[in-house]
């Protein structure tokens, strides 16, 4: 993980958030090729949920809902951690992680090891973040940061089947940051306190849920092979029934084996009719599907969520790799093409050389039209390819004399590291060609 960390910092993806000032526990800002990455697994998450589905619509509702949709939804009187305090040290834990937590006068110690730990009782913490909304600070105007976009949905439900003339079975789709006051913070990207989630409402006649559970199951998981992820670092694992959230009759998550072991990349859950029938009885409007012939009933729904930096630390894990190439070390992210956040470099062999920098321009004015493509003059051509390779930028073209003499370039490959010359005029369709073609990443399972 340091070393991931390490090259996010270096490389600008990822800063700790108001860094001047000291940070803020488990907090990040994504720098430019942070937000190219992230935009990437955003579209691709978007592209294969909505637009190649004829069932599914989309949705943004908003962060600050009525207060009493977490009311109804379970999250003020539930969604707590249970938390113990160490009077001597004056950290505060986990009470059901304590075996994973370090005591804070002897780091090799759990609290409550050592002779000098102190501990409370536990008592339940509520992991939502509140706020005011108007002027009053007061009862009547306490409001939510959600701690999931899945509410925003289940309150439109009326809205979107009205608007949308779907019916059951289809899905209602929502990408948007969620907010949770986190007890145990830390291991980067994967536990944040601000952080987007990609989650998805699939709502279905009840008879057929257990089907579609296991069908979402199963697409979830051959969308992270799809885009490369190593079919030996993820698996699937049923929750025991006292593991399950308040609402699930049935999870499987996604785990990756991040460096902190294997952990929730996605989880696929089984609402059943909690959501609709708690808030039709919470607001009096009746969240039912009504169908032409008179037939009423509320649909079950299967629940797909995951965060987007998640899926972003496990595609960087997965991608990490360091070798030796002509006796210098290399150090290269193996991202699938279309999540790298930069799809080519264009270089100048010879930056002092006018006609290079004039061809490598119009090649670079060219590609940009249609992709996240970088130009860089800066140094020797061996340390610009690393600087590509840092970032995972899986194709370089370089202009050099021959381009001159017969207008052709040479392409080199991120992870061969083979090079072939193309035609100056036909790079753009073959950077869309290999852009559209399957990956597979050399690294070894
Ligand atoms: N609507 C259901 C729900 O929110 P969850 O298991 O609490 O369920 C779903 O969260 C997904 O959101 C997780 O699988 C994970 O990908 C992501 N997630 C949850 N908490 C997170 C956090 N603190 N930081 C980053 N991602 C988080």
């Amino acid at each position: 993980m340091d070393k991931i960390v390490s090259l996010c910092r270096r490389r600008g993806f990822v800063f700790p958030s108001s860094e001047i000032y000291g940070g803020i526990g488990s907090t990040y800002d994504y720098g430019h090729y942070g937000v190219l990455a992230k935009n990437n697994i955003r579209e691709l998450w978007f592209q294969t949920m909505v637009q190649e589905r004829d069932d599914m619509v989309a949705l943004d509702s908003a962060i600050i809902l009525n207060p009493r949709v977490w009311e109804a939804s379970g999250h003020v009187g539930g969604f707590t951690d249970p938390l113990v305090d160490c009077r001597t040290c004056k950290l505060r834990f986990r009470a059901d992680k304590l075996d994973e937590a370090q005591c804070g006068r002897r780091p090799s110690k759990h609290p409550g090891e050592y002779s000098e730990c102190d501990l409370t009782e536990a008592r339940q913490f509520n992991l939502m973040f509140q706020t005011h909304v108007g002027a009053l600070e007061g009862e009547s105007s306490l409001a939510y940061l959600r701690p999931e976009t899945a509410q925003g949905i289940f309150v439109n439900f009326k809205n979107v089947l009205q608007i949308a003339r779907r019916k059951p079975p289809f899905g209602i789709a929502q990408v948007g940051k969620s907010f949770r006051n986190e007890i145990t913070p830390g291991n980067f990207l994967f536990r944040m306190r601000e952080f987007e989630q990609m989650e998805m409402e699939y709502f279905v006649p009840s008879q057929d849920a257990e089907q579609w559970f296991q069908y979402w199951v199963e697409e979830r998981f051959r969308w992270y092979l799809s885009l490369g992820l190593r079919e030996s670092r993820l698996r699937k694992r049923e929750h025991e029934a006292s593991e399950r959230s308040h609402y699930s009759s049935a999870t499987t998550d996604l785990e990756y084996l991040y460096p902190i072991g294997w952990s929730e990349l996605e989880g696929i859950a089984n609402r059943g009719d909690y959501d609709l029938t708690q808030h039709t009885q919470h607001s009096g409007a009746k969240l039912e599907f009504v169908g032409e012939d008179g037939e009423r009933y509320t649909p079950h729904v299967i629940e797909p969520a995951v965060s987007i930096d998640r899926i972003l630390l496990a595609f960087l894990v997965d991608a990490y790799d360091e070798e030796i190439v002509a006796e210098r070390q290399r150090t290269v992210l193996r991202l699938h093409p279309r999540v790298a956040p930069v799809k080519a470099a264009i270089l100048p062999l010879i930056a002092k050389n006018a006609d290079m920098v004039d061809r490598a321009r119009s090649l670079y004015q060219e590609l940009r039209k249609g992709q996240i493509v970088e130009y860089d003059d800066g140094g020797a051509i061996g340390r610009r390819y690393r600087r590509q390779d840092e970032i995972g930028t899986p194709f370089a073209f370089t202009i050099d004399d021959q381009t001159l003499e017969d207008d052709t370039v040479t392409v080199r490959d991120r992870d061969s590291l083979a090079q072939k010359r193309l035609p100056l005029a036909g790079v753009r369709n073959w950077l869309g060609d290999a852009l559209e073609r399957p990956w597979q990443t050399p690294k070894p399972s």
